[in-house]
């Protein structure tokens, strides 16, 4: 039985939740996997933990009528329950196995959510994420922490959500050397160009992408490319074995990019696509975020709306070009879930 404290309940967490009850069955015939969730603690929506598991429909339906999480009614008549904790509180205290950390991203300082990891490395629990926060400002520190600890950091969700980026080098990948990392890695700007093409305006794509969950709470970090820019910075660092920080990336966003743009692209059968990317020439490192025009017959000209693509230059494959959802509650959902059967499968 695996045991998860939720840091953050938001859109990813009930996400997550709603996908653990669906596949329940599924996932304990297939794999094994049975799980708890002991603990949900949400900076908004108060906290609550109880060492027996909690009822998972009751949660959701709290967090969807707004409700806070203190209104918890424990059927179980269980003994160990506490409402009110922190997210420290909740990580030290709980007897939780794994903390799936999804509280806010903040790429300025990596807080609260870099201290969350430490906690849980600290005292003996994995981390799964989805927070681009620790593993942009601070992977291989995360990573000793949790090695030296004997627990597990895995941030699959950080890039392209549950689409497998880093799972895919790590698994069936092993062996390669990844010689550059190139693709569209930002849902929402892709979305928002998509629809301008259409004719949208600019401020109603990006009320839509918020509305489909696609956007970061401050979509600043979006559209002016800071979030791809936290992902080439990943990539360089897990993918590609690089030590580079987040001020080494070049980055210009799609704010600049106007209707008359996109319509004189579409003439030279061309569309303008927000680019991350990182390359290694003869041991130079090269790292940039910025719209490019990518011809018509380019593959990545052809993906649109959230969904994003990134292809890997390898020694032994040459090109690996993976295409997926880049965002979403669903999605990034999952990439929570992988990890977690990871962790099951591995301890
Ligand atoms: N805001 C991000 C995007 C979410 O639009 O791609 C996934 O990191």
């Amino acid at each position: 039985m695996q045991r998860i404290a939720l840091i953050g309940f938001g859109t990813v967490g009930q996400g997550l939740a709603e996908i653990l009850l669906q596949k329940e069955n599924e996932l304990k015939k297939k794999y094994g996997y049975e799980w708890q969730i002991v603990a949900v603690s949400d900076a908004m929506k108060g906290s609550v933990f109880c060492s027996e598991g909690l009822d998972v429909p009751q949660l959701l339906h709290l967090a969807k009528e707004n409700t806070s999480l203190t209104n918890y009614v424990c059927s179980k008549g269980c003994n160990s329950r506490e409402k009110g904790w922190d997210a420290v509180e909740t990580i030290t205290k709980s007897n939780a196995d794994v903390v799936c950390e999804l509280a806010y991203t903040d790429l300025s300082t990596g807080e609260p959510a870099i201290t969350h990891c430490k906690t849980a490395f600290e005292t003996g629990k994995h981390i799964v994420t989805s927070n681009k926060g620790p593993a942009a400002l601070a992977y291989r520190k995360m990573k000793k922490l949790a090695d030296d600890n004997n627990v597990q950091f895995r941030i699959e969700g950080t890039v392209m959500s549950g689409t497998p980026i880093l799972n895919l080098v790590e698994g069936p990948l092993a062996g390669n050397t990844i010689h550059s990392v190139k693709g569209i890695m930002n849902g929402t700007t892709n979305y928002i160009l998509s629809q301008m093409e259409d004719g949208m305006t600019y401020n109603d794509a990006l009320q839509k992408a918020k509305e489909f969950g696609y956007a970061e709470a401050d979509p600043t970090g979006d559209v002016e490319g800071y979030d791809a820019r936290a992902k080439v910075t990943i990539l360089a660092n897990v993918v590609m074995g690089e030590s580079l920080n987040i001020s080494d990336v070049s980055c210009q966003g799609i704010t600049e990019i106007s209707l008359d743009d996109i319509a004189k692209a579409k003439e030279k059968n061309a569309r303008w696509k927000l680019i991350g990317c990182v390359e290694n020439i003869d041991d130079k490192i090269n790292a940039y975020v910025r719209p490019e025009l990518m011809p018509m017959t380019h593959p990545l000209a052809g993906i649109m709306g959230a969904t994003n693509a990134v292809t890997f230059n390898t020694d032994l494959m040459g090109d690996v070009t993976i295409v997926g959802a880049g965002a979403g509650r669903i999605e990034t959902g999952f990439s929570i879930l992988t990890d977690l059967l990871k962790i099951h499968k591995t301890t």
